[in-house]
């Protein structure tokens, strides 16, 4: 399989990564789309260690900036002629106060969620051309609303809301994307995925001294897994036959007695009303035109949009 993981340098990413690229009998190819030049060559030198032919490869991208994120998008499209997976995942967490983006956007929803939006629209045609079932996995967390009056959160911000909001959005999204795939020709998945316990990621570094004190006790009483451990557990999304991955799509999963389950979604999540409403401000937010084509050429098939 043909990974493309964002975020893939610290936390959950690295783990799914570095679980893919060693997974047994697997030859599987990881592209790391990632900010950090430094740090992306620290984690394909980190990967080759364990496996000296594994096949990793970068791409630099700052989620924050849509010119770079654009970019990106098109250096993976004139390298790479198809893709089987994707794993949106990059995100931001703990926050101080709300850092406005140089596109005017806040930074979360910017980050975590409208860039990649942008970057998985993009790359729709390199899954379409998948022989494997391409498929799309959402690192997302059930709850959260979106503020509709108030997205970018300038009135007012508050990490924890535009953390949730972001999820929200990126649940939305995979549900209107699974609509518009599902008469077409059954190409693409859209799985949400969020882990059963929390991940002892980077996170642990931002956060302030009295939050990294009690998560320090509570990884002593075994509330945290670590990055390898959510790489296992997620890997067989990665790694299942197309079948398997279309009968999954549109959902939100955790992991629950050693296997998959799929969680009750939220009312406003599933109304289609409400989903084309996110869609056009997304489409709007992205100021490319060629993001509305990609959306029009797969509306043409699901009358209801
Ligand atoms: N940890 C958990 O238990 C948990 C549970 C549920 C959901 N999540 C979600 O999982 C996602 C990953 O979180 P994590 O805990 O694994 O965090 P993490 O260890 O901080 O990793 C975040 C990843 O996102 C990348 N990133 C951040 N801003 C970026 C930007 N502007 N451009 C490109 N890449 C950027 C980071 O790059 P650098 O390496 O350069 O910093 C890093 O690779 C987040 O969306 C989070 O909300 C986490």
């Amino acid at each position: 399989m043909k990974v493309l993981i964002t975020g893939g340098t610290n936390g959950m990413g690295k783990g799914v990564a570095k679980v893919l690229a060693n997974y047994p009998g697997e030859k599987n190819e990881i592209l790391l789309v990632c900010r950090s030049v430094k740090l992306g060559q620290q984690t394909m030198d980190e990967i080759k260690m364990d496996n000296a032919f594994a096949k990793i490869s970068m791409v630099i991208c700052d989620l924050s900036d849509m010119n770079s994120v654009k970019s990106a998008a098109l250096e993976i499209k004139t390298k790479h002629d198809f893709i089987d997976s994707i794993f949106i995942n990059a995100g931001i967490g703990y926050a101080s106060c709300r850092v406005e983006t140089i596109d005017g956007m806040d930074s979360h929803f910017q980050v975590n969620y409208l860039s990649q939006f942008y970057l998985a629209a993009q790359l729709l045609v390199l899954l379409e051309k998948s022989t494997r079932g391409g498929r799309v996995i959402y690192n997302a967390t059930p709850g959260g609303k979106i503020f509709w009056d108030d997205m970018q959160m300038i009135k007012n911000w508050n990490y924890v809301h535009a953390i949730q909001q972001a999820m929200v959005a990126k649940r939305m999204l995979l549900i209107t994307l699974h609509d518009l795939y599902k008469r077409r020709s059954n190409k693409v998945s859209f799985i949400g995925f969020s882990i059963h316990k929390t991940v002892w990621s980077n996170q642990l570094n931002i956060i302030p001294t009295h939050m990294r004190i009690a998560a320090t006790v509570m990884k002593a009483l075994g509330t945290f897994i670590s990055i390898e451990e959510c790489g296992k557990t997620m890997a067989p999304l990665f790694l299942e036959t197309a079948s398997e991955t279309l009968a999954r799509s549109g959902c939100l999963l955790t992991w629950k007695n050693g296997s998959f389950k799929t969680l009750e979604e939220d009312e406003e999540v599933l109304n289609m009303a409400k989903r084309k409403d996110l869609l056009d401000y997304s489409i709007h937010q992205c100021k490319d035109g060629s993001v509305e084509a990609v959306l029009d050429r797969l509306a043409k098939y699901e009358m209801n949009y």
